[in-house]
C-alpha cells in the first residue's frame, strides 16, 4: 500500500505547479467552492495512478489545484465513501497522498442528518468531535510509520480554527452551530430509534464520510477542519422522509456559507 502512495504521489509532483498546504474534501452536494479556485488545474480520478474512482451521483471525482483566499490549496470534488464498497485503505488513500505531497491542514465538509433539536435543515455545524460508528477501523493493521500505533484523539478538529471559524461566522452574520458528529456506515439513512440512539450517545449530526479521513489526517499530523451541513432532521417526532435529492438541495442552499468560512480561515491563517 505505501508503495501505491508513494507512486502516486510522485506522479502527482511530477504534474504540479504548486505547492498547497491545503485541501478540502467537497461532501455531497458541496461541490460548488470549486468554481471559486482560480488558476486552477485539475486531475480526473480515473487518470490517477492508484485512485479509486468515486460512484455516488453528486461527486464528480477530481483533483483541483490552484487557489483560494489567496493561497495555493488542493480539493477533492468527490471522495470515497464505505457504502460504496471499498475497503477504508482505499476511503482514505486520498489522505495518505496528501501528506506525501506536503498538505499540513485540512478541511472537511460533509452532509448530515441533524438530531441536536436545536439544529434546522440548511445549518452549518462547525464539528468540535466525532463518534467513530465505522465497523473498520482505518488504522487497522500494519502501522504506518506517518505516526503512533496508538494515536491521541483528544483534539481530533483543532480548537483554534474552530475559534477562527466562529470569529468569522460573527463578523459575517453567519449562523453557525457546534457539534459532534457520528460516522456511520450507510447507505440506509437511519431509522428514528437509531437516530435517537446516537442521540442518545452524545451525538448532534449524523453522517456516512468524514470519520476515517480524519483519523488517518491526525494520523499524518494533518490539522483538521470540519464544517457538516445539516441537510435533514431525524429521530420519532420528525416524521419526514430523507432522499438523496432533499440532501442535495440543502447542501446547495447552504454551500455558500459554507465556501465563505473556508475561504476566509484559510486567508486568515
Ligand atoms: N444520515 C446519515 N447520513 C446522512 C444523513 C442522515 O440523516 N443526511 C445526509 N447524510
Amino acid at each position: 500500500m505505501y508503495e501505491r502512495i508513494l507512486e502516486t504521489a510522485s506522479w502527482l509532483k511530477e504534474r504540479m505547479t504548486t505547492k498547497p498546504e491545503t485541501a478540502i474534501i467537497l461532501g455531497t452536494g458541496l461541490g460548488q467552492l470549486a468554481s471559486e479556485i482560480t488558476d486552477s488545474y485539475e486531475f480526473s480520478y480515473q487518470d490517477i495512478p492508484n485512485f479509486p474512482v468515486s460512484t455516488v451521483e453528486g461527486h464528480a471525482g477530481k483533483l483541483i489545484f490552484g487557489k483560494l483566499g489567496g493561497k495555493d490549496i488542493m480539493a477533492m470534488e468527490g471522495r470515497f465513501h464505505y457504502y460504496e464498497g471499498y475497503n477504508m485503505k482505499e476511503v482514505t488513500f486520498p489522505e495518505r497522498v496528501m501528506y506525501e505531497l506536503g498538505i499540513k491542514t485540512l478541511f472537511v465538509s460533509n452532509a448530515s442528518g441533524g438530531m441536536n433539536p436545536q439544529f434546522h435543515i440548511g445549518d452549518l455545524m462547525i464539528i468540535d468531535d466525532h463518534i467513530n460508528f465505522f465497523p473498520e477501523h482505518p488504522l487497522r493493521g500494519k502501522n504506518f510509520p506517518t505516526g503512533p500505533r496508538f494515536p491521541d484523539m483528544h483534539e481530533a478538529y483543532d480548537k483554534g480554527l474552530r475559534d477562527l471559524a466562529d470569529q468569522i461566522a460573527e463578523e459575517k452574520g453567519i449562523k453557525v452551530q457546534h457539534g459532534v458528529y457520528v460516522g456511520v456506515q450507510g447507505p440506509t439513512f437511519e431509522t428514528p430509534a437509531e437516530y435517537i440512539m446516537y442521540r442518545t450517545f452524545g451525538g448532534d449530526a449524523v453522517g456516512m464520510s468524514t470519520v476515517p479521513e480524519v483519523i488517518v489526517a491526525r494520523h499524518c499530523g494533518i490539522k483538521v477542519f470540519g464544517i457538516s451541513v445539516i441537510t435533514d432532521l431525524g429521530g420519532f417526532d420528525v416524521p419526514v422522509e430523507v432522499s438523496h435529492e432533499e440532501v442535495q438541495e440543502a447542501a446547495n442552499a447552504a454551500q455558500p456559507r459554507m465556501t465563505e468560512i473556508f475561504r476566509e480561515i484559510i486567508k486568515r491563517s
